[in-house]
């Protein structure tokens, strides 16, 4: 059953790919790329994307991000000491249970839910550290595992951090089996939001509004507009119209399993710095991973499988430096790996617009300048 958007009063919660993938950024809005990357339509939310992690392509594109894999690597140097037990959440092909093992981990409990435990297996044994890596092939919930751990590694952050809905599973495995002192990685993750410039997006719901061949697709760009678009690699720092701020904060040591399983909501208002013209709400994540090692997919960071997400308006709007921007955002933890997202935004004078990915496509009409 799909998570209810909850009131909540948290507000701000305590809490190189070296890819030459140039056809990659192009064509990130297409579908194709989704599919040809794992990603699935999840059945009965049109506009809701989900990644296939049972697929080997997920994890090739993961595995291909060096930046990615080198903060963990550093991170997991810098926590890890001879002789520890670690846990690796959602371990996946086991890459960072084989960095464990590298830094002198002396077990590793490595669990993984989809069928990629296979390729782990495979992995660990063609990297002959079968005695030191177990794979425990389940979902984090339902496994048992024989003894505490000192560290606890998990790579669950979504494009723009808690999207991907891994979090309340590594909370839960941090209750259960991480000994007191022990350490987190990530140790915290931020994110955070900026009204940008998206030359593709525009483009693109330009197209959808022309009527080509004569026939009207607006319904396309109405679809869109309710949809969270990922990989958005082209929204780099000269895309921001404003000083970016920052959603919610989690802390993996402090934020509770019940936290982690409601929606994520924040009110931020921002100050457009020059003149431009707006056409989504750009996010992305701070990771502080261990010992001033830090991940991003930030705008003018190093280049991340992850890409930006943007949070479409129905239109460009024109806007000059002093406009003020209003946006009320709620990320609702819903399926295995997937959120919902709603987004209300206003700009300037203009009156306020809302998204919602669980809208349905036909009910979509009439979305622009609905009152609240
Ligand atoms: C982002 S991938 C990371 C994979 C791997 N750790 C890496 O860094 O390449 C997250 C993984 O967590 C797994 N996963 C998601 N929810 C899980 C759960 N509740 N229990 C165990 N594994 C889970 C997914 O199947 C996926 O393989």
């Amino acid at each position: 059953m799909l998570a209810p958007f909850l009131p909540s009063e948290r507000g701000i919660r305590s809490q190189p790919w070296n890819v030459s993938s140039n056809w990659l950024s192009v064509r990130l809005l297409g579908r194709l790329v989704f599919v040809e990357h794992g990603y699935s339509q999840v059945r009965g939310e049109p506009s809701v994307f989900v990644a296939d992690y049972g697929q080997l392509s997920m994890h090739r594109l993961m595995l291909r991000d060096c930046v990615r894999t080198e903060a963990y690597r550093e991170a997991i140097l810098a926590a890890v000491r001879p002789g520890d037990v670690v846990l690796d959440v959602g371990a996946g092909t086991a890459i960072m249970s084989l960095l464990a093992v590298q830094a002198g981990a002396e077990k590793v409990y490595a669990v993984e839910c989809a069928s990629i435990a296979r390729v782990a297996r495979q992995v660990i044994a063609r990297n002959a550290v079968e005695e030191s890596i177990q794979v425990l092939e389940g979902k984090l919930e339902s496994i048992e595992l024989p003894e505490p751990v000192d560290v606890i590694v998990s790579e669950w952050m979504g494009c723009y951090g808690v999207d991907e809905n891994l979090l309340a599973p590594v909370l839960l495995g941090r209750d259960r089996w991480l000994k007191s002192g022990g350490i987190m990685i990530p140790e915290r993750v931020d994110a955070w939001m900026a009204p940008v410039w998206d030359s593709a997006l525009h483009s693109d719901m330009g197209f959808w509004r022309s009527c080509p061949c004569g026939v009207d697709l607006s319904s396309i760009a109405d679809g869109t507009a309710q949809e969270v678009l990922l990989g958005r690699h082209h929204v780099g720092e000269e895309s921001l119209l404003a000083e970016p701020k920052r959603l919610w904060s989690t802390d993996a040591y402090e934020c509770s399993v019940e936290e982690a399983r409601l929606p994520f909501v924040a009110s931020l208002s921002f100050s457009v710095t020059r003149q431009g013209q707006v056409s989504g709400l750009g996010a992305w994540f701070h990771a502080d991973m261990r010992q001033g090692v830090v991940l991003t997919n930030a705008p003018g960071g190093a280049g991340t499988h992850w890409g930006r997400a943007v949070f479409p308006l129905e239109e460009t709007i024109e806007v000059c430096a002093g406009t003020e921007i209003d946006v009320e955002l709620t990320c609702a933890p819903a399926g295995a790996g997937y959120s919902h997202a709603r987004w209300s935004v206003q700009v300037g004078e203009r009156p306020w617009e809302h998204h919602d990915t669980r809208r349905d496509v036909t009910l979509f009409q009439n979305s622009v300048g609905r009152d609240a």
